[in-house]
């Protein structure tokens, strides 16, 4: 086996990569196997399956996970984003179990459900009103349902490159499991063919569904124009715009939509906003929201065991009340945007090809040229590379997830960004010849 890949091409570099990874991780390759037993693949998550094995993580700490075969790790997969508050927020820890003490399951409203609804409605400007459920995947479909019922019309426009959740999901194609709603696909960022799709299916379409920016699909935000012109669009003919800011909430404290300047009809939330618990959220204009009121007629039926389950609800309260108040969003977000800054940076240093996508503190790295308008530009970096960056940044002890985005969290100091960026240099110093060779493109 090798270690220095400077003469080698991208197959056999990341060949030898993965053989040090299996070396240096027996437990997690041990654990890996016994759960093929009982779970396809040994997984129940397929965004965490990467090959050879993923690692088995045991413990969290700060910003840092620790796995199965004792390595600690700067955290920047941060549970897709939802690990904003890192994993042992003391404030949220405390509230979670004052909550727990007092008895969970009680099945009527608490009172905490209230606080946290006035909590994000003052929060997020789009929201006047707001229920909660488990998920973010429940949260878009509750918006795509509640369109559809109060337009009487079918379709949902979404946008190529998007994820709403398992069942709404649209890259590289739509999935087989999704949700059979007649669907209308635009090209996100093309405003003239997007407005000519909403123009000709305007009769039929419900909603037009957007993440302002495109997450895990390659952190490429809406331009201005883009956005601007679907939400006139879509008052003109009366269709529902939903945004699902289930990631990108965490942009700003009122959310992207707040930073764009456009009111979406009703936004879906999620992830980060459950203190680190299960949860999810939609919400909106009060008119269409107020159809949900059960002390009115024909009111909309939203149920759901665990809507307002205490335990979410208060790490929820906790963490937006007390830990991310507006000043840290902003600090979090300048922090990303700096890190971004040093990766692009390093990326030109090195004479390796591509960039750093993003907003705030989310961001993907590109190993290949492109302007990166369109989430389908993403599919120009050799999927290759990314697994060798993965990889190697792991192996330097900074946890990647394999379509390398990096998601700050709270806990991160100048401490943990000089050790990513070092750890990035090292490996595009490594790799620099043969990332010109295939990513060149
Ligand atoms: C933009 C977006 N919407 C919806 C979802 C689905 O949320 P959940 O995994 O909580 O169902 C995700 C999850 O990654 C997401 O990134």
């Amino acid at each position: 086996m090798t270690s220095v890949g400077t003469n080698m091409d991208l197959h056999t570099a990341l060949a030898d990569a993965e053989a040090r990874y299996a070396e240096a991780n027996p437990q997690s390759g041990a654990a890996f196997e016994s759960a093929r037993k009982h779970m396809p693949g040994g997984n129940t998550r397929t965004v965490l399956y990467f090959p050879p094995f993923p690692l088995t993580l045991v413990s969290g700490e700060g910003c840092y996970v620790t796995d199965i075969d004792g390595h600690r790790y700067i955290d920047t997969l941060s549970e897709q984003t939802a690990g904003l508050y890192g994993h042992s927020d003391p404030v949220i820890e405390a509230a979670v179990i004052d909550a727990l003490k007092q008895g969970v399951m009680l099945g009527g409203p608490s009172g905490r459900e209230a606080i946290l609804a006035d909590l994000m409605c003052s929060r997020f400007p789009a929201l006047d009103k707001v229920r909660f459920v488990n998920s973010g995947t429940e949260a878009n479909l509750y918006s795509v349902a509640t369109a559809r019922a109060v337009t009487g019309r079918s379709a949902l426009m979404a946008f190529e490159g998007s994820y709403h959740g398992g069942v709404l999901s649209f890259g590289g194609g739509a999935s087989p499991l999704n949700v059979p709603f007649p669907m209308v696909m635009a090209p996100f960022n093309d405003t003239g063919r997007t407005l000519d799709l909403i123009e000709a299916h305007a009769e039929e379409l419900a909603a037009v569904i957007m993440e302002p920016m495109v997450g895990g699909g390659g952190c490429i935000r809406a331009t201005d124009e883009f956005v601007r012109a679907v939400r006139e669009a879509t008052q003109r003919h009366g269709i529902m715009l939903i945004f699902d800011e289930v990631m990108t909430s965490r942009l700003a404290p009122g959310g992207l939509h707040s930073v764009l300047g456009v009111t979406p009809d009703l936004l879906a939330l999620g992830k980060y906003l459950g203190g680190g618990l299960s949860f999810g959220a939609f919400g909106g204009r009060a008119d269409l929201m107020d159809r949900f009121d059960p002390t009115t007629p024909d009111a909309f039926v939203h149920a759901g065991t665990f809507n307002n389950n205490v335990l979410s609800m208060a790490a929820g309260i906790a963490g937006l009340r007390d830990v991310l108040t507006p000043a840290e969003s902003l600090r979090l977000n300048a922090d990303g945007d700096r890190l971004r800054n040093s990766l692009i940076n390093l990326l030109a240093q090195r004479g390796v090809p591509g960039t750093v996508t993003g907003y705030g503190s989310m961001m993907m790295l590109q190993l290949a040229d492109g302007d990166y308008q369109r989430a389908a530009d993403t599919a120009r970096v050799p999927v290759e590379a990314r697994a060798l960056c993965q990889l190697e940044m792991i192996a330097r002890g900074i946890y990647v997830s394999r379509r390398n985005m990096f998601n700050l969290s709270l806990p991160m100091s100048d401490t943990e960004f000089d050790q990513i960026v070092a750890a990035f240099d090292t490996f595009l110093e490594e790799h620099a010849q043969l990332l010109r060779e295939t990513c060149n493109r």
